[in-house]
């Protein structure tokens, strides 16, 4: 493998706050959320996804919105990003002042249903004033595209699919996008194809990856994405995550196993590895389970070798 081909830089945006413990069942503390996004800031994550503003009653996990913005303190340097799927979703989210807002939307129809309860062109339009007032209120918009490889529903997505969600994004306004294989299924030609169909639209520096590991080719779809040039991902510390509407799909690519990946690659992310694993060990243990993340497994048994007491 050639490094003349990888980015000289890259950016992680940790996502474990949102999309990994948006599937939770049992209620996580606001003080815990808030207490992970403090660990996520203080191991050199300069970009969190903090929260969303959706409806209660279809993710109750993230009822606890406005506590969690309210609760962080902001550290200069770092972008907080939230979910907002519509005005009311917007509005709500306006109130704490978020750097960035994400409107979501799917490259496959039935999963437009299931997630959002409307079609893609009517997400679109839902979407349209939410990017022009958040624009309008010097906010930063992203746009999540799921299912840009497989779709629960619908199975293979074609990547000519990936290229109209793209333009339909890019036409309202929004201003970077993520590539998502929201089931995990994705594989690196795949995924490939999902970003070239994307970069139609959207310049490389406007693309991040999101990549669930329900099939652990996660970290080969990293280093697939990197070699075109995408250096935006997004991860999960611990490995947390999943969607509720994505049924039996796993979290996202642990932030841990990717930052191993990129130091190894001699890339810089500005993390602190160390740190991470703590951040990630402090939710897994809330959370009563292992970590999801191999290279913390790994880390932690090293770390108790060294230290049996
Ligand atoms: P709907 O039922 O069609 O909405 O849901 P509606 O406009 O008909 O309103 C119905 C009720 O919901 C009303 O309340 C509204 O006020 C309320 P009622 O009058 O019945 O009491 N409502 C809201 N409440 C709070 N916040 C809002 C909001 N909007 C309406 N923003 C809706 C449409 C989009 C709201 C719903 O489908 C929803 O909340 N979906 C969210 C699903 C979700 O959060 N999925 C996970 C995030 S996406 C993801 O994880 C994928 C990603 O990681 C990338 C990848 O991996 O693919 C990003
Ligand atoms: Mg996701």
């Amino acid at each position: 493998m050639s490094l003349e081909t990888l980015p000289t830089k890259v950016r992680l945006i940790d996502v474990g706050p949102r999309d990994g413990l948006q599937n939770e069942k049992q209620p996580v503390p606001a003080a815990v959320k808030i207490e992970l996004v403090h660990r996520l800031q203080a191991a050199g994550l300069k970009e969190i996804e903090v929260t969303s503003y959706v409806s209660p009653r279809w993710v109750p996990q993230m009822a606890d919105n406005h506590e969690v913005m309210a609760g962080v303190r902001r550290q200069p340097g770092v972008r907080y990003s939230v979910l907002t799927p519509n005005l009311k979703g917007f509005e709500a989210a306006l109130l704490d002042r978020p750097d960035e807002i994400v409107v979501f939307g799917a490259a496959s129809e039935a999963f437009s249903q299931k997630n959002i309860n409307c079609s893609i062109a009517e997400s679109i339009d839902r979407f349209a004033p939410v990017v022009d007032a958040a624009l309008k209120a010097g906010i930063a918009v992203r746009g999540a595209m799921s299912c840009t490889v497989g779709c629960p529903y619908e199975g293979d997505i074609a990547p000519e699919r990936v290229g109209m969600l793209a333009r339909l994004m890019k036409d309202i306004g929004v201003q970077r996008v993520d590539v998502a294989d929201t089931i995990g299924v994705g594989t690196p030609l795949k995924v490939q194809r999902a970003i070239e169909a994307t970069l139609a639209h959207y310049d490389i520096d406007h693309i991040s990856g999101h990549f669930h590991d329900t099939y652990g080719q996660a970290l080969s779809n990293t280093l697939a994405a990197l070699q075109l040039g995408v250096w935006n991902f997004q991860s999960s510390v611990a490995g947390l995550g999943g969607c509720p509407y994505a049924k039996g799909a796993t979290g996202n690519v642990a932030t841990e196993d990717v930052v191993y990946l990129l130091h190894g690659l001699g890339l810089d992310t500005g993390i602190d590895l160390d740190a991470l694993v703590d951040a990630g060990a402090f939710i897994s243990q809330h959370l009563g389970r292992p970590t999801g993340s191999r290279v913390a497994r790994a880390l932690l048994a090293k770390r108790a070798a060294a230290d049996p007491a």
